[in-house]
């Protein structure tokens, strides 16, 4: 058994924001929702997006490749302000891992523009207001995410930055090998990217977690995932996080 650092669970809180404060109820959805997504994360000072449900699943997931030996780093792909890397740097040092990278893929100039013609609900979302104004894209620079880094004493050599587009980035990333992949970019184009040019590097044993599998009002991440997973025989069951995000574990 490894052991459960305290330190663990007051970063995760710390990351979320919610040290003091209740997190955005993430089974709700609708206008109530928006409203406490938009103060609580993107107005306020979290440094993920993401629930307290994601974080316990992704903090088991290193735990199992470490428990098991699962060879690999550990990415996110669509980082935002860098939370869940910064995360998995912790995870890493908290069980004294000096020989994983951490890898954190982002434009940091916020989500591309989707193609129109093939994703309208994407092209609509992405100019509405509320992407706009409220949500700006998602932008956040990568010197933000650096000085998040550093602010909890975590940016080292085992920290790996590739900014740009991940169509440009990923195909020649020197990445060997991944044991957690999590895919947070959000739309359909940029899910896709991820799993083709990444899917091959991750080892068996290892996990692939899709952020927005369950989110169809916006994107269509779950339709490039059921793509992918088709093309390529995958057929590994896929489980349930909370109401968007699901992950498989790869057996072959
Ligand atoms: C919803 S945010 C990610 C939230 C983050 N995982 C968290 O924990 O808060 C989506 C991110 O994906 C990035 N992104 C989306 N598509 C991308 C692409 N094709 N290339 C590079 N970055 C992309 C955006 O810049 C943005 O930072």
């Amino acid at each position: 058994m490894l052991p459960v650092s305290p330190d663990l669970d007051w970063l995760k809180k710390s990351l979320t924001a919610t040290l003091d404060a209740p997190e955005p109820d993430a089974q709700a959805g609708g206008a109530r929702y928006l409203v406490d997504f938009l103060g609580h994360y993107v107005n306020g000072s979290a440094v993920t997006m993401v629930p307290m449900a994601r974080m316990e699943q992704l903090q088991a997931c290193i735990e199992d490749v470490l428990r098991r030996g699962v060879p690999g780093d550990l990415m996110e792909c669509g980082v935002w302000r860098g939370g869940l890397p910064i995360f998995m740097r912790a995870v890493l040092k908290t069980h004294g891992v000096t020989d994983r990278c951490v890898w954190a893929a982002d434009s940091f100039e916020g989500l591309p523009e989707p193609d129109a013609k093939r994703f309208p609900k994407e092209a609509k979302a992405h100019h509405g207001a509320l992407m706009r104004d409220g949500f700006r894209h998602f932008a956040a620079g990568l010197d933000v995410v650096r000085a998040n880094f550093e602010r909890y004493g975590l940016l080292d050599g085992q920290v790996r930055f590739l900014p740009g587009w991940f169509k440009d980035t990923l195909p020649d990333a020197p990445i060997e090998q991944l044991a957690v992949l999590r895919l947070d970019g959000d739309y359909h184009e940029s899910t896709r990217d991820c799993l083709v040019h990444l899917y091959d590097r991750l080892s068996v044993g290892g996990y692939l977690i899709v952020d927005d599998y369950g989110e169809d009002e916006w994107t269509d991440c779950r339709a490039a995932v059921d793509a992918f997973r088709a093309g390529r025989g995958i057929d590994e069951p896929m489980v349930q996080v909370d109401r968007r995000c699901w992950y498989w574990r790869r057996a072959r």
